[in-house]
């Protein structure tokens, strides 16, 4: 529950705060090389071809595989990445893919299997887990001077669902059992992937900037060699870095890879006479099916006790970032807890550590299949920076502790010139931090626009504007890359909204965000990843939706 306290005017804020998880953004697209020869290994045999270089699977040949899609997306919708049901209740993912995103604005499409046919079934997502004790991405100098961004090193998140699933789910395998797969043996990984690589992008693979085309609406698997570690990081560069903590596979030829799109979906291995089990999750490569080049998996057998311990039958809000950036004086968050275990659990009482308890309807003892909740406030008293509230419930039989991470900023007046630039005087803007700055020379609509503030790798800088009515929010924007790949994102109620950096030809877009429901938050994120891109945005208007019957 959300206690707001604007009154009719719609407030923007504009803050810049680091990026708490950076997380390299491999959206829809994935890349395929066009290689019809096929692999015809012990047990992994291979019918027609198309992930890259991989195969049509049959209808339920798998499954427990699913889709991660935006809660409002259309069932054909490509979606975010692959995610696997590894329980009635739970379902398997990169870290990678739920960046930018709430529980709220994801759902998963278990059973999927062809994007035009509707298959599979539609679950919301309840909560997201993920471990936060582990370093989850960092930037480091690759020693020409340029900041390159290792991909996650923990890249696994285990989501909730808000009901249990009727699919059958996907076993996961253990170190005992991988110690048993041997480096050579035939994995497989799978998704709905592109087949051909995009041309523009064909010089300069890097796993941040190569994009696909042609994706296949049906599930594509390809089998690829499970790479020794060291081997794997002789490739080098972001390879170097990694540990047990990642499992690489493919060939040395490259050829046949999982692609961007295909992260969050699954690894398949088999250790001796066992069925095939889920050995690691799509995570990251350089480029696609390179030479070279391996496709870098999530380990879950070094990973297993974590991802056993995140699916502990307790229903609580672990990470809660309430779209980070918050410009009422008082604010409030109810957390919500349910037991699905077969015992009761016993409960401590919350702490906070900025806020306050409002509210907390949590007994001593929590049984099985009971609710409550917590309602936690905050005053913004002296306009400082939380980035990160803690709440914590220790659950006291057996030994658990629950933490909800609560994380925003608050953000105070914005110049003057933020209003007259973007073009509508209505608007109420607040900023934190570095300001965007006017550029007179670039303009849409006779106006000038903003443009990005020059902030340091790995910060973000974020434009938010709260609590607006139904309609649509309207804005111009315009990004140069050419040097390279910093991200833009538009965030509508805890939903990506997809704009994948399109407008490379160097002109204005215009980007009307659908605003659906009753009270509406948008975000504009612009991450700087080392890349020195340029962004302008311009003419940002608000649409009642009266205003859009023609
Ligand atoms: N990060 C990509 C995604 O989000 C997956 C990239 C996999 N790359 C590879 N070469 N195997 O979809």
């Amino acid at each position: 529950m959300k206690h707001t306290e604007t009154e009719n005017k719609y407030t923007v804020i504009v803050a810049t705060s680091s990026v708490l998880l950076s997380l390299s953004v491999c959206a829809l697209f994935y890349s395929t090389a066009n290689v019809a020869d096929e692999i015809n290994a012990e047990g992994r045999s291979s019918p027609e071809t198309d992930v890259i270089g991989g195969i049509k699977a049959k209808p339920g040949q798998f499954p427990f595989m699913g889709r991660l899609l935006p809660r409002n997306a259309s069932s054909n919708d490509r979606g975010i990445c692959g995610a696997t049901l590894i329980h009635p209740r739970y379902v398997l993912t990169a870290l990678h893919c739920i960046d930018y995103s709430t529980a709220k604005g994801l759902s998963v499409q278990v059973g999927a299997y062809d994007l035009e046919a509707k298959d599979g079934e539609r679950i919301d997502v309840k909560n997201i887990f993920f471990p936060t004790s582990k370093p989850i991405g960092e930037y480091y100098d690759d020693g020409s001077g340029e900041y390159v961004q290792v991909m996650e090193l923990y890249d696994y998140a285990v989501l909730e669902l808000t009901k249990p699933s009727k699919y059958p789910f996907i076993e996961l395998m253990n170190p005992e059992e991988f110690a048993l797969v041997k480096p050579g043996e035939l994995t497989t990984t799978m998704g709905w992937g592109d087949n051909e690589l995009d041309e523009r992008h064909e010089q300069e693979l890097t796993a941040l900037d190569e994009q696909g085309s042609k994706p296949d609406h049906i599930l594509n698997y390809v089998n690829v060699p499970y790479v020794d570690l060291e081997v794997c990081k002789a490739v080098g560069g972001q390879y170097s870095k990694i540990g047990n903590e990642s499992i690489c596979a493919g060939f040395k030829e490259g050829k046949k890879d999982s692609c961007y799109g295909d992260s969050g979906g699954p690894l398949l291995a088999t250790a001796g006479e066992e069925a095939d089990k889920q050995v690691g999750i799509v995570s990251w490569g350089e480029g696609c099916a390179q030479p070279d080049a391996y496709g870098v998996y999530a380990s879950i057998p070094y990973h297993l006790e974590d991802i056993e311990y995140l699916q502990h039958g307790i229903s609580y809000t672990q990470d809660y970032y309430d779209l980070k950036l918050m410009s009422q004086s008082r604010h409030g968050e109810r957390l919500d807890y349910k037991n699905y275990r077969d015992s009761a659990v016993q409960l401590g009482s919350p702490q906070v550590h900025e806020g306050n308890i409002t509210r907390n309807t949590c007994p001593e003892w929590l049984a099985p299949n009971q609710e409550c909740y917590v309602d936690v406030t905050w005053e913004n008293t002296n306009d400082q920076r939380v980035i990160a509230d803690v709440v914590s419930m220790p659950i006291l039989t057996p030994e658990l502790e629950l933490l909800s991470f609560i994380k925003f900023d608050y953000a105070s007046d914005a110049p003057s010139y933020y209003s007259k630039v973007l073009g509508n005087a209505k608007l109420d803007i607040l900023a934190y931090g570095a300001n965007w700055e006017i550029d007179e020379d670039i303009f849409s609509e006779g106006v000038s626009s903003l443009t990005n503030p020059k902030i340091n790798v790995g910060e973000e800088s974020v434009i938010s504007i709260r609590d607006l009515p139904p309609g649509k929010l309207q804005l111009d924007i315009m990004v140069d890359n050419a040097n390279g790949w910093d991200s833009i994102y538009f965030n509508v109620n805890g939903q990506s909204y997809p704009f994948y950096n399109a407008s490379i030809e160097e002109e204005f877009v215009s980007i009307p965000l659908p605003l659906e429901q009753d009270n509406n938050d948008v975000q504009i994120i612009y991450t700087n990843h080392g890349n020195d891109a340029k962004i302008w945005i311009d003419d940002l208007h608000f649409k009642k939706l009266e205003d859009e019957i023609i």
